[in-house]
Formats: C-alpha cells, sequence, structure tokens
C-alpha cells in the first residue's frame, strides 16, 4: 500500500491542507493523517469544516482553520495561525474551490475577475507565503498544487477553468526552479473525473441538459475513461503523499496526471 510505503517519511510532518471540508482536500488530509501527519485543514465555511474536523479527529491530529482562499487578508491569517500551531509548515497541498460551469461566451468581466482570484491569484500568493514561512523556519519542504487536467487540454463547458488552471503549471515550474537551490520542491497534480460532489454535479447537469437518465450520463462520461471509472479522492491524494515525501526528493517542477488516461495529448 503507498500509505504504507509513505508512513515513515510524512510521520509528524506538519502539513497544510486548502479547501479540505470535503471532496479532494478532505481526501488529501484523510489520507496525510493516517500516514502521520499534523495536519491543519481549511475551507471557507466554519460549520461545514468543523464538522469535517470531526470527522478527521478520528485519524489523528487535526485543526481546522476557517478562511476564503480568495481573501489576501484571509490568506495572510491562514499561513500565520497553521505556522502557530503547528510550529511551522513542511508540506502545503493546496486546493481550491470549484470555478462555476459555462461557456467561454456566457462569461463577463466579473466572472473572469473571480475565476482569476480563485484559481492564478490565490495559490500563487498562498505559495509565496508559505515560501517565505519555509525559508525563515529554514525548512527543506514542498509544495503540491491540485488543479485540473485542464491545465492541459481545455474541458468544454468549463472555459474559465480552461484559461486560468494554466497559471498553475506556470506556478509550479517558476516556483520550483526559484526555490529549488533553498531545498524546496514544487509540484503538481492534474485530476480528471473525480468522484466528488463537483462531479456528481456535473453529471446531474448534464443529465438534465440532455434530458437523458443520470446512469447514462455518468455511462458517457466514464466511456471516455479508459480506465473505464471516476477516480477516487483517495487516489489522488495517495500522489499527493508521494510528492510530499522523500519518496520524490529528486522531483520537483513535475505536472503528474491523475486521470485513468483521460488526456490524450502527450506534451
Ligand atoms: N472532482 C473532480 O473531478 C475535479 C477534477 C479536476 C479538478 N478539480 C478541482 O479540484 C478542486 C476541488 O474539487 P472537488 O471536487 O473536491 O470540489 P468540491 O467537492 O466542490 O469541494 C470544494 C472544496 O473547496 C472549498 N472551498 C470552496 N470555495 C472556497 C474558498 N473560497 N476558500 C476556501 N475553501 C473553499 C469547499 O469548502 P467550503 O464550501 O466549506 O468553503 C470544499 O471543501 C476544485 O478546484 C475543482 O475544480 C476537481
Amino acid at each position: 500500500m503507498p500509505t504504507q510505503l509513505g508512513r515513515p517519511l510524512i510521520t509528524g510532518k506538519r502539513v497544510l491542507v486548502t479547501a479540505a471540508s470535503r471532496g479532494l482536500g478532505f481526501g488529501a488530509a484523510e489520507t496525510f493523517l493516517e500516514a502521520g501527519a499534523r495536519v491543519v485543514i481549511n475551507s471557507s465555511n466554519p460549520e461545514r469544516l468543523a464538522e469535517a474536523g470531526k470527522q478527521l479527529s478520528k485519524k489523528g491530529e487535526v485543526h481546522p482553520v476557517a478562511a476564503d482562499l480568495t481573501r489576501e487578508k484571509d490568506l495572510d491569517r491562514l499561513v500565520a495561525e497553521t505556522t502557530r500551531i503547528l510550529g511551522g509548515i513542511d508540506s502545503l497541498v493546496y486546493v481550491t474551490g470549484s470555478p462555476p460551469a459555462g461557456t467561454f461566451l456566457q462569461k463577463g468581466y466579473s466572472e473572469w475577475r473571480e475565476a482569476a482570484e480563485l484559481m492564478t491569484v490565490s495559490p500563487a500568493y498562498i505559495a509565496r507565503l508559505v515560501a517565505l514561512d519555509m525559508i525563515e523556519g529554514k525548512v527543506k519542504g514542498n509544495m503540491v498544487f491540485l488543479g485540473s487536467i485542464t491545465m492541459r487540454e481545455p474541458v468544454l463547458n468549463l472555459a474559465t477553468s480552461g484559461v486560468c488552471r494554466i497559471a498553475v503549471s506556470g506556478l509550479v515550474r517558476t516556483l520550483a526552479r526559484e526555490l529549488g537551490p533553498r531545498g524546496i520542491r514544487v509540484n503538481g497534480i492534474l485530476p480528471g473525473y473525480i468522484d466528488t460532489d463537483r462531479t456528481k454535479g456535473i453529471v446531474k447537469e448534464r443529465a438534465s441538459k440532455e434530458s437523458i437518465t443520470l446512469e447514462k450520463a455518468l455511462a458517457d462520461l466514464e466511456g471516455q475513461i479508459p480506465i473505464g471509472r471516476l477516480g477516487t479522492a483517495r487516489e489522488v491524494a495517495q500522489v499527493a503523499l508521494f510528492l510530499a515525501s522523500d519518496l520524490a526528493s529528486y522531483v520537483s517542477g513535475a505536472l503528474v496526471p491523475v486521470d485513468g488516461a483521460y488526456l490524450r495529448s502527450t506534451g
């Protein structure tokens, strides 16, 4: 099991997982806790986050810190609080909220600004805060940014993601080069279709738009994935765990698809 393999390398590590009240972030927090990490979880809704914290506390040491990832002051506070609670940060596992679906022509100025804040400004700004914190504490840490397959191929009806997520690839490569000499590794994950509330919503929307059953909409989607099914949050988290562990000590600047071979491009 990858979790057992990662265990001695992650035990006691101080990890911040953002957007973790459900979905991919929750799965990442759960997997890191099972591997023995000390974890701060975050999301914007204090009640949902507290509930997630309660569930996750069965797995290990977890501290919820509510903060909106699209607000500068919240990001400042989130990183400061995490450092205060854990005594520093060894790994950032960055997940963000889901951008609303829609085509390019449906998106106006405010939608583009919100999308850029959610998918470009937020990860870049928190990366700087965490990097400064690691440098000050002389921590040879790492960051893992969960983005999307849209970082490589646009997906119809996810226009803002297709435009703004590409920035995460640039962020990972830029930071990996700049922070490598300081012993800090930076990597990215490109999740495909993973079984979370977000994906259930996409399937439901398509079923209602095309007047087909949910089962048919799901089967059509799974038919486009060579492995033949949706992924699980845990399957994404296990790759994050590997990238955050010393097993990946020579891996930095990598962008790893976890998509059941959905992507067609070779680049
Ligand atoms: N699921 C997939 O198949 C898939 C594939 C590729 C990429 N992604 C991307 O991966 C990310 C997570 O996806 P998911 O499926 O786990 O989504 P999800 O089930 O919709 O969960 C989103 C999480 O983000 C939190 N969140 C939303 N807005 C936030 C904000 N402003 N500040 C802090 N936390 C916020 C939510 O918590 P609160 O409501 O409590 O704030 C929740 O914990 C999204 O960016 C999504 O686009 C997902």
